[in-house]
């Protein structure tokens, strides 16, 4: 699969939320930064852990597990305990559609 995919309804998520998904073969953590839509691999890259159900501050996720911080806009991992970044997938929003480009 490939090209923009409908994950969510915009309504679904308010700013400050995160949620985990599948889209295709993916496991998605979408997330709600001040109104900006971001999506990111759902798994931590130290244990496996569900970036979608950790704590959104700003544009930063914080792992549910361990606590590691990732950048919701890059992917990034900014603290210990992961050093890799996870992917991140282009998002947009048509009409109240949220879609993830896979
Ligand atoms: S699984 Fe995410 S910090 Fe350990």
């Amino acid at each position: 699969m490939s090209g923009f995919v409908k994950v969510a309804k915009v309504e679904e998520l308010p700013p400050g939320q995160g949620k985990c998904l599948t889209a295709g073969a993916a496991q998605i953590a979408l997330f709600n930064a001040g109104g900006s839509f971001y999506a990111v691999d759902n798994t931590c890259t130290h244990a496996g852990g569900p970036l979608g159900e950790g704590m959104l501050e700003g544009d930063q996720v914080e792992c549910p597990w361990h606590g590691a911080r990732f950048s919701v806009k890059t992917g990034e991992a900014l603290t210990p305990p992961a050093f890799e970044k996870v992917a991140s997938y282009k998002v947009r929003v048509n009409g109240s559609d949220i879609e993830v480009e896979l």
